[in-house]
């Protein structure tokens, strides 16, 4: 049986801070192998990387979220009795109530508030000198859409507040020390705030719109009748609010890449009419490939089975990359080329494009809101290349790696917005 590379330190928790990303992909090449192991946070794991491992990783049933995350990236981003620390029946149902979600209607009616909210915004800044800073601003475009999405629409002072919040919880989440505890704290308010909020829909004193995910939530039963604890509901509704207003992370590194590449500015501009091309489809794929954002999943074994040789008992602390998946040689030609016309005529496997995890919906922990943040990316990037015209003035783009989640140093300063007349 071939043993597996080992890193060879003690611990590599300080190499995977200081080369970031990239860690888990630069190791797989070195050793010429889908996995190795290491010691992160003084705890054996085993790292892999591509498609071939996203397979292994995504097989229904072995994994458990369990103790897969380090404590305080966990406290930050999910919580006791989240979807992500379900399994088996427990994990199918709640996710179906996700997943219910997800109508093309549903999505429809969310890219449209967002357009307004994007129409808005654009008026807004029409005065501002010194420009704006998209990743702010985008985070406030979504949370207010997001909020009458869901069935709670925000006052404009509630959104300002609510929307920094949660932008503080996302930017803290990878982070020890003051930014993570003050992301835990963010947290822990908006966290009252909603349990409130599903408390007074229980009692009737609040209405919902049937349909939206604050309805849903509050109506949701457990196999045992009983309706969600308040403490849960509360997490599940943040579940569907944090990760929309994440979705700005994205849209600014979809606005690095039509400034970078402004030909796609044009192809986007001049698409088919109603302005929903395949051109914008293949951009968008393009920047969610290619775009730093979650490096990583983790999950601990539940079911045993063996790979490459090793065997993976119950228990074993395993990270499948992200990153290093999308850009694998294997199933990406030129893979740090940004080409969004590879995905004319190309099927996605569930396991070669994964920045939001693989496998399948129902079955496993992939992501639940893939179809809304696409949708939402081509919304917004319709908007950045046929909708607004502005300037993107001189200002530090560079893109840090080692900081978990990344974005463009400025976080990207447009001036000079002005909507365009013609769309
Ligand atoms: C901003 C872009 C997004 C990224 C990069 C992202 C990424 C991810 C990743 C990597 C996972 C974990 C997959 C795993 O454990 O195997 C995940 C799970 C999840 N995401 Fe997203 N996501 C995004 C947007 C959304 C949206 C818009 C929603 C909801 C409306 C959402 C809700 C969730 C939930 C509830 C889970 C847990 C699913 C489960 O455990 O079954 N995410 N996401």
């Amino acid at each position: 049986m071939p043993a597996i590379p080992r890193d060879d330190r003690p611990d590599s928790t300080w190499a995977l801070l200081s080369e970031g990303y990239p860690f888990i992909m630069n190791r797989c090449r070195r050793f010429g192998s889908d996995l190795f192991t290491a010691r992160l946070m003084f705890t054996p794991a085993i790292c892999m990387s591509g498609p071939e491992a996203a397979r292994v990783f995504y097989e229904p049933g072995r994994f458990t979220r369990n103790g897969a995350l380090p404590t305080t990236a966990l406290r930050a981003l999910q919580d006791k009795g989240s979807v992500q620390t379900l399994d088996g029946d427990a994990h199918r149902r709640r996710k179906a109530m996700f997943m219910e979600l997800m109508t093309p209607p549903a999505i429809a009616r969310l890219q449209d508030l967002v357009a307004a909210e994007w129409a808005a915004a654009a008026e807004r800044w029409h005065g501002a000198p010194n420009g704006v800073v998209l990743l702010a601003e985008a985070r406030g475009v979504l949370c207010r859409a997001a909020g009458r999405w869901i069935g709670l629409p925000l006052t404009d002072a509630e959104a300002d507040r609510r929307t920094a919040e949660i932008g503080a919880m996302i930017d803290g989440a990878a982070s020890v020390g003051p930014r993570n505890w003050r992301a835990l704290w963010l947290r822990r308010r908006t966290e009252r705030w909603l349990r409130a909020v599903v408390a007074e829909v229980r009692a009737g004193r609040r209405a919902a719109e049937p349909d939206g995910a604050l309805a849903v939530v509050a109506a949701y039963r457990e196999p045992d009748g009983r309706p969600l604890d308040l403490p849960v509901a509360a997490v599940e509704l943040l579940n569907v609010l944090r990760p929309i207003v994440a979705v700005a992370r994205f849209i600014v590194f979809a606005a690095l890449a039509l400034h970078e590449h402004p030909h796609w500015r044009d192809r986007i501009r001049d698409g088919d009419g109603d302005g929903d091309s395949d051109a914008t489809e293949w951009f968008v794929q393009e920047v969610r490939r290619l775009a730093p954002f979650f490096p990583m999943v983790g999950g601990r074994v539940r079911e045993p089975f063996a790979w490459h040789g090793h065997d993976f008992a119950p228990g074993t602390w395993v990270l499948l990359d992200l990153f290093g998946t999308n850009r694998d040689p294997r199933a990406w030609e030129d893979p740090e080329a940004f080409r969004p016309e590879r995905f004319r005529d190309r099927a996605i496997s569930a396991y070669e494009m994964i920045p939001q995890g693989g496998g399948g919906f129902e079955t496993g922990h992939r992501c639940p809101g893939e179809w809304i943040t696409i949708a939402l990316m081509k919304t917004s990037v319709r908007v950045l290349a046929a909708g607004l015209d502005y300037r993107v003035p001189d200002q530090d783009l560079s893109v840090d790696l080692t900081r978990m989640p990344a974005a463009p140093r400025s976080r990207f300063i447009i001036a000079d917005v002005r909507r365009r007349l013609t769309v």
